[in-house]
């Protein structure tokens, strides 16, 4: 078994290699893409590699995608979804498992599966158990949606919550047809603990329903990304402002999951440059500094 050190020497070896093949252009291409002046290392597609805590026979890893296929009411997942995973499912394989709301609050749409009880545990652990069964591994992609949300999906037709209450006229996919996002409210400071518990609650019920390691959803607009991106986080306390407070919030949520996985089988999905779901940072390059604590603590297995 390779350890990271290994990988990363083969994987410059290789780029090295590659790089006086196609007269550096690609490289260069590739150190303009990530930003960094070191090397940056790629591994061959079917070359064995160490992911965290995981050694992969490959690198095709199932992004998650979110397929609204879970057993309505109750957002269960079910035969189909067994099915589905299992389909792509191979020996050594990674599969990120599909957006999965941690709690009623935090799901932005219809069909979509929830681990916020042990009957959606009960259904994942028969996916999990699928995919194991083909010698992969599974980590599941937890995912509180904030403002991309709507009464229908809420328990008891709740308002939305985000960290700010700002109508960005978003579209959520609700029974049958896209609709509008209902106008969210702001969480109140007092409010936020219990949202990074249910977080911590969703890591607990993956770990007993089989899941091999979490990812974070913490781009594309939903409530982390909405926390950390200025244009909807206009907050004046200790999650607002300043990039370190903005970041308070996921940090929050790292250590409280990160108590149930140990930080190798956590990942932490960002999109510092995504626009979907309106999530804008008016300056972008200081938004970037934040990120090795990240790494750091949860050393991602599937950060993209
Ligand atoms: C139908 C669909 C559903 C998706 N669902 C999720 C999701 O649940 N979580 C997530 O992080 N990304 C989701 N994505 C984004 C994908 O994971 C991926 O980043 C995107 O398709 C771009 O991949 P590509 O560059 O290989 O085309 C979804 C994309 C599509 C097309």
């Amino acid at each position: 078994m390779q350890n990271h050190e290994d990988s990363i020497k083969d994987l410059t070896g290789y780029l090295k290699k590659s790089a006086e093949a196609d007269s550096g252009k690609s490289a260069e291409r590739l150190r303009k893409l990530v930003g960094q002046e070191k090397e940056p290392t790629l591994p061959s597609l079917f070359t064995p590699i160490r992911v965290g805590a995981f050694n992969l026979a490959h690198g095709i890893v199932l992004a998650p995608l979110t397929r609204m296929r879970s057993e309505m009411p109750g957002n269960v997942p079910g035969p189909a979804m067994v099915k589905y995973y299992e389909q792509r499912a191979t020996p050594g394989g990674l599969l990120i498992a599909e957006a999965t709301f941690v709690s009623r609050q935090g799901n932005g749409g219809f069909g979509s599966p929830g681990i916020e009880n042990d009957e959606q545990a009960a259904g994942w652990r028969k996916v999990v158990k699928a995919v194991h069964a083909k010698g992969a591994t599974m980590v599941l992609q937890l995912w509180h949606v904030g403002r991309v949300s709507h009464t229908s999906l809420q328990r008891n037709g709740e308002i939305p919550v985000a960290p700010s209450a700002i109508d960005a006229g978003l579209g959520v996919l609700l029974e049958g047809k896209p609709g509008p996002a209902t106008p969210p409210r702001a969480l109140e400071t007092d409010e936020i603990a219990g949202v990074v518990e249910q977080y911590r609650a969703a890591a607990r019920r993956a770990k007993d329903a089989g899941f091999d390691g979490i990812e974070l959803h913490a781009a594309n607009g939903y409530l982390i990304d909405q926390f950390l991106q200025d244009g909807s986080n206009k907050r004046i306390d200790r999650y607002g402002g300043s990039i370190e407070n903005r970041a308070r919030f996921l940090f929050e949520v790292v250590d409280a999951v990160t108590k149930i996985f140990p930080s190798d089988r956590v990942g932490v999905r960002i999109g510092p440059s995504n626009t979907f779901n309106e999530c804008m940072t008016a300056i972008r390059r200081p938004y970037f500094p934040t990120w090795p604590r990240a790494s750091e603590i949860a050393r991602s297995p599937t950060c993209t």
